[in-house]
C-alpha cells in the first residue's frame, strides 16, 4: 500500500486529476490517498494558496500527484518544491505516435535545478524599476548534475549537455558550468558536451534528436521544457517529476488552463504520464510501463482522443478508454 498526497487544485488541475485516479483504479497495486487542498479557490476560502496541513499531508506520504494551481502557482509549487526540496525537476519530452509533433522519435530530458536560481522570490522595487535576485551555488550546482549523470546511467542514456550563459552572467553561470564539468569526470563512460542557452533553444528545434539528458538552471529550465513541449505536440502531453532525497512529486507541466476548464475537455495525457513517473519512482517499473502503453495506444488510435489531439472525446472518455486498455494489459 503506497500512501500518496493528492493535490487536485484548480481548473482542470482538477479535471486531470480525476481521469487519472479513474485510469490509477484499474491498477493491481493499492495506493492510500490522502486529499489536500491548495490553489486560488483554497485561498478565497482560507486566505493561503497552500495551507500548512497541506504541507503536512504532502511530507508525511510517500509521493504525491498535483494537478495544476492558477495564479498562485507561485506561492503553490514554487513553495512546495523549496518546502520539501524536491531539488530535481525532471521533464521528458518524447514524440508519440498519433499526436501533432514537429518531428518524430524526438526522446531526451530536461533535468532542471529546482530550488534556487531566479525562482528565489527575491523581487525589489527601486527608483526607477525593480532587481531581482539570481542565486547559484555550488552544492545546489553539484547535486543537480549528479543527478543528471545518475539519471543518464541508470536510464541507459549515453550524453548530458549542460546549458548556461557563463560568457555573460560569468560568475553565476560560471559555477554552474564549472561545477558540471567537475561532475562529469565521475562519469567518463557518459558524454558529456555544453551549450550556451539561446543556441540550446535553437538546436532543440534544429537537431532534437541530438538530446538526451540537459540539465540546466531553474529559468532556463523552465523555458526549454515548455520549448520542448512545443516540439512534441503541445503542453497536453508533457509530465514532470520533482524529486528530492524524501520525496517525489508528480505533475503535468500545463497550468489550470482558464480558456477550456470546466469544459471537461482537457488532455489527461500529461497527468497520467505523471502517474506513470510516480509508478517508476515507487520502482513499479512494470506497472509503469503497462500504462504508459496503455495510453501510448490510445493516442496511436487516434480514436477516443481530446480535441487538442485532433478528436472530440471527453477528459474522461480519454481516461476510459486509457484505463481499458491499462486493465486488460
Ligand atoms: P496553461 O498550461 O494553463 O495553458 C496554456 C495553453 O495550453 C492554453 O491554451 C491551454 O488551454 C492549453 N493546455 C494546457 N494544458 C492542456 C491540456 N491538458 N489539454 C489541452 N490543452 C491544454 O498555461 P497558462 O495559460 O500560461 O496559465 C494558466 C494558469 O495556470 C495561470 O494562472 C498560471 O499561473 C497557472 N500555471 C500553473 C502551473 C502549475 O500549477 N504548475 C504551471 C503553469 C501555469
Ligand atoms: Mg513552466
Amino acid at each position: 500500500m503506497y500512501k500518496i498526497a493528492v493535490i487536485p487544485g484548480d481548473g482542470i488541475g482538477k479535471e486531470v486529476m480525476e481521469a487519472t485516479l479513474h485510469v490509477l483504479e484499474a491498477s493491481n497495486l493499492e495506493f492510500d490517498y490522502t486529499f489536500a487542498d491548495a490553489g486560488d479557490e483554497t485561498k478565497e476560502k482560507t486566505g493561503v494558496a497552500l495551507p500548512e496541513e497541506t504541507l503536512d499531508i504532502v511530507k508525511k506520504s510517500q509521493a504525491c500527484l498535483f494537478g495544476a494551481a492558477g495564479e498562485s502557482a507561485a506561492d503553490v509549487i514554487v513553495k512546495l518544491r523549496r518546502e520539501l526540496d524536491l531539488y530535481a525537476n525532471i521533464r521528458p519530452v518524447k514524440s508519440y505516435k498519433g499526436t501533432k509533433c514537429l518531428f518524430e522519435d524526438v526522446d531526451f530530458v530536461i533535468v532542471r535545478e529546482n530550488t534556487e536560481g531566479l525562482y528565489i522570490g527575491r523581487e525589489e522595487y527601486t527608483d526607477d524599476g525593480a532587481t531581482a535576485v539570481r542565486i547559484i551555488t555550488r552544492k545546489a550546482s553539484e547535486r543537480i548534475c549528479r543527478f543528471a549523470f545518475e539519471y543518464a546511467k541508470t536510464t541507459q542514456r549515453n550524453r548530458v549537455t549542460g546549458v548556461h550563459k557563463a560568457n555573460v552572467l560569468k560568475k553565476t553561470d560560471g559555477i554552474f558550468k564549472e561545477t558540471f564539468y567537475k561532475v562529469a569526470e565521475d562519469y567518463a563512460d557518459v558524454e558529456t558536451e555544453d551549450f550556451y542557452v539561446d543556441a540550446t533553444a535553437m538546436y532543440l528545434v534544429t537537431m532534437p534528436l541530438h538530446f538526451d539528458v540537459v540539465v540546466t538552471t531553474n529559468l532556463y529550465g523552465d523555458i526549454l521544457s515548455d520549448e520542448g513541449a512545443g516540439l512534441v505536440g503541445g503542453l497536453g502531453l508533457i509530465p514532470s517529476a520533482n524529486i528530492g532525497d524524501k520525496q517525489g512529486l508528480f505533475e503535468p507541466v500545463h497550468g489550470s488552463a482558464p480558456d477550456i476548464a470546466g469544459k471537461g475537455i482537457a488532455n489527461p495525457s500529461a497527468m497520467i504520464l505523471s502517474a506513470v513517473m510516480m509508478l517508476e519512482y515507487l520502482g513499479e517499473n512494470d506497472e509503469a510501463r503497462k500504462l504508459e502503453k496503455a495510453l501510448t495506444q490510445v493516442l496511436s488510435d487516434g480514436k477516443v482522443v481530446t480535441g487538442d489531439l485532433g478528436g472530440s472525446a471527453s477528459t474522461m472518455e480519454m481516461a476510459s478508454e486509457v484505463r481499458a486498455k491499462f486493465e486488460g494489459s
